[in-house]
């Protein structure tokens, strides 16, 4: 049996759409419907009319496609495919950082859980966490749970960020050092990072961006040699995007572990089975519902 037409008859008969994060490997990417950043994901789990989305990526991308498309079945292929940064803020915490700060807005990076999202005004992602920041209505800002990305939103704005402690362990294992060693093995190579990097890391780097970000970026740019730091999935879809470069891993263990759960069997049982299937209590998905609405409508 060839796997990957099989997945893709399936999917056809089922009408279902298979999304993928920017991160999944490129046999994953390369099956999907729609690869993208987590707003991109977000934005087509919102609008589409399929019956069934399979979300190749971590559990809050599936657990936010089925806050925005409650009457779908969202299947995560691998139900155990998390996000520790997710993890590092719980309702608990967050509801007592808002006790001591009533008069902020809260900003919520999309890598939270549904119950966070829930107790938050509005959502934000890496690629429009500026914008958002910028047109929340108050000055104040409780921004959880990433401390990288609270800082590096923090360098441009006049806003008062209060950042959660959270960080990602992938983004946060790449250090300086490492940075200096692939730039001295590849002289004159731009370097791009995500903003959950290190801010030594950021401070470094030529160009800070989203991983949709990059991918319009490298289709614009004259560089021909391209030092990547972020999650090693986004050489292949770096790659397809702009054959003629030359893209070079920040560091071979740049490898998020869940992200790489996936793999076409479990797709294809998954899709089969039509399980494991994310859903979300009515209380906290009406509540989420309206914090990422609140940053669809805020994003364009
Ligand atoms: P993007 O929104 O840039 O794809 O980032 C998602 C993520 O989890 C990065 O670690
Ligand atoms: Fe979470 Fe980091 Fe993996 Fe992104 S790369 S899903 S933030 S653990």
């Amino acid at each position: 049996m060839d796997i990957s037409s099989e997945i893709k008859r399936i999917a056809r008969e089922k009408n279902a759409l298979i999304l993928a994060h920017n991160y999944q490997s490129g046999e994953i990417q390369d099956i999907a419907d729609i690869s993208g950043d987590s707003l991109e994901l977000a934005q087509k789990a919102s609008k589409n009319d399929a019956d069934i989305i399979v979300f190749c990526g971590v559990h809050f991308m599936a657990e936010s496609a089925s806050i925005l498309s409650p009457e779908k079945k969202v299947i995560l292929p691998d139900p155990d495919a998390g996000c520790p940064m997710a993890d590092m803020v719980d309702a608990e915490g967050l509801m007592e950082l808002k006790q001591e700060h009533p008069d902020a807005v809260v900003v919520t990076y999309i890598n939270s859980s549904a119950e966070v999202k829930a107790l938050s005004d509005i959502i934000c992602t890496s690629s429009n966490a500026l914008k958002i920041v910028e047109r929340a209505e108050s000055n104040k800002i409780i921004f959880v749970p990433d401390r990288n990305l609270a800082a590096y939103v923090q360098r441009f704005t006049g806003k008062k960020i209060i950042p959660w402690k959270g960080f990602c362990p992938t983004h946060e294992k790449f250090t300086i050092a490492d940075l200096e060693a692939v730039r001295e093995k590849n002289p004159g190579a731009l370097v791009i990072v995500h903003p959950e990097c290190r801010p030594e890391v950021i401070d470094a780097a030529d160009k800070v961006l989203s991983t949709g970000q990059m991918v319009k970026f490298v289709q614009e740019t004259d560089a021909l040699k391209i030092i990547v730091g972020t999650e090693i999935g986004m050489i292949h879809r770096l790659s397809k995007a702009a054959p003629h470069i030359e893209f070079i891993p920040a560091s071979e263990s740049f490898i998020c572990p869940n992200m790489k759960k996936i793999n076409l069997e479990k797709l294809y049982h998954s899709l089969v089975n039509e399980m494991p299937v994310i859903t979300v209590n009515d209380d906290i998905r009406v509540k989420a519902l309206k914090s990422l609405e609140r940053m669809l409508e805020l994003s364009y």
